[in-house]
Order: structure tokens, then C-alpha cells, then sequence
């Protein structure tokens, strides 16, 4: 076991979170994330990334050309319905340690018609985050700039001890990792995953589309385990 701060929250040494060695950690593994989250132990982790890939988004800003012209590159990745989503939460909130972190990446639509329903009762929304992208997006009336994270902790609840950070602004601007339609800013996850794990502990995502969290994870010198239904460029 190693302790996760000081306070003696702990949790299993990376190399014991998986049930069987069905996946490899510090690897894209091609898989459907359900799948990797149900091969991984009850309480084993502390810290998780979900970026779902909104159906909605497409419903709403569909102008008659998304998929065939503008909106191309993001209509090609496979879509997952709020169910789905549902299920990935569920599976979530039961492989993180207690007092562990899930950041959930979410779009104006989701932030403003609200995800609590998705949240079992274990799980609560404690923080929000800002990322100014630098970088103008698409919209009608206006241009998307911004998504949001929620920061959102497994209970029991708790702040003083298990957060290790205290100077990470709620409004952070940096760019987009890469070309992956739906990048995310590594900077900003290796800042998150320092705050809420120790060296060597495991930070899991899911469905990593261009593996931006493997790349926050190897910076601040933690493993990583997850995978994407396609199969993405190595990093
Ligand atoms: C919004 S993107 C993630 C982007 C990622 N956070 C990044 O920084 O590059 C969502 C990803 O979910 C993947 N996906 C969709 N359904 C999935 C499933 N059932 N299991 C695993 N990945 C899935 C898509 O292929 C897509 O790459």
C-alpha cells in the first residue's frame, strides 16, 4: 500500500489495481473503457479523467452541415448516449478510493441543463474549473472558447488533506494538447492529478481519445491506465 498524503488516506500500489492483467498500464490500450473500468478492483484508485463524447453537443449545434463538413472530425468518434455515460460514472464511482477524485470534462449544454442526475449517490460535485482554450470554436451565436471541468469527490467529503495544491486558479488558459478534435490541456491535468495523488500512484481514463492525461501522468511522474474504443496515434 502507499499512503496518499499524510493524513493516512491510502490506496493499492498501481501494479495492484487491476483484477487480472487484461490491460497494460503506460499503454493506449484499444477497448471499450467500460470494459477496463469493470477489470479494475473496488476502492483501487484515486484519481480519474472522464471526457465522454457528448451526443448532444452534435444535436444541438446541428446546422444541416455537422458530419459532412465543419464538424466532420468530431462526428467520426463514436458518441455515447447519456446511458452511457451513466454507466461509465457508475463504474467510476466504484473503483475510486473514498475522498478520491473524478474530473469530468463537460460542455456548456451539459454545465447549464445539469449532470447531477448521472452522479450516484456516492459521488458529489465539490469544484469547477474553467479552460479558456485561446482558441475560437464553432457556434451560431457565439463562439464556443471555453469547457469545464467538474472536479467532483467520492465520499466521505473532504478538502484539508487531500488536496495537495492550493494555487490552481478556477479560470486556466492554455492551448489544446494537439490536432485530436477534442484535446485537452495537459498542463492543467498534471497540476490536477499532483493536487489529489502521490509519485507512482495510478490515474485512470477511460476513454483517452489523444491520451492527453497519459501525458499530464508521465510528467508529474504517475502511472497510467486506460485505452479508447479507436485505435489513436501513439504518443
Ligand atoms: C472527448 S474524446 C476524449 C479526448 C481526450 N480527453 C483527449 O484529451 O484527447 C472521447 C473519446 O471517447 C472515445 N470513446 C467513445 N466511446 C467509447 C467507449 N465506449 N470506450 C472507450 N472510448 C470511447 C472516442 O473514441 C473519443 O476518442
Amino acid at each position: 500500500m502507499s499512503i496518499v498524503f499524510a493524513n493516512g488516506r491510502s490506496a493499492p500500489n498501481y501494479r495492484d489495481c487491476l483484477r487480472e492483467p487484461l490491460y497494460k498500464y503506460d499503454f493506449p490500450n484499444r477497448c471499450d473503457g467500460r470494459e477496463l473500468l469493470a477489470s479494475v478492483k473496488d476502492e483501487s484508485v484515486p484519481c480519474v479523467f472522464f471526457d465522454p463524447q457528448y451526443r448532444g453537443v452534435l444535436d444541438k449545434l446541428c446546422y444541416g452541415n455537422e458530419g459532412e463538413s465543419r464538424g466532420i472530425r468530431r462526428s467520426l468518434l463514436p458518441q455515447m448516449d447519456e446511458a452511457t455515460i451513466k454507466e461509465f460514472i457508475g463504474e467510476i464511482a466504484r473503483v475510486l478510493i473514498p475522498t478520491g477524485h473524478l474530473f469530468l470534462w463537460v460542455d456548456k449544454f451539459h454545465l447549464c441543463e445539469g449532470v447531477s442526475g448521472w452522479m450516484p449517490e456516492n459521488l458529489r460535485i465539490v469544484d469547477m474549473i474553467v479552460w479558456d482554450k485561446q482558441k475560437m470554436g464553432m457556434g451560431y451565436r457565439t463562439r464556443r472558447q471555453c469547457e469545464y471541468l467538474l472536479v467532483v469527490q467520492k465520499k466521505p467529503l473532504r478538502a484539508k488533506g487531500v488536496w495537495a495544491m492550493h494555487n490552481i486558479p478556477d479560470v486556466w488558459a492554455e492551448k489544446p494538447a494537439n490536432e485530436h478534435a477534442h484535446a485537452k490541456p495537459v498542463r492543467l491535468q498534471a497540476r490536477l492529478i499532483e493536487a489529489v495523488t502521490n509519485p507512482g500512484d495510478v490515474v485512470v481514463d477511460p476513454a483517452a481519445g489523444s491520451y492527453s492525461v497519459w501525458k499530464a501522468a508521465r510528467l508529474v511522474g504517475r502511472r497510467f491506465l486506460g485505452g479508447d474504443i479507436l485505435l489513436q496515434p501513439q504518443i
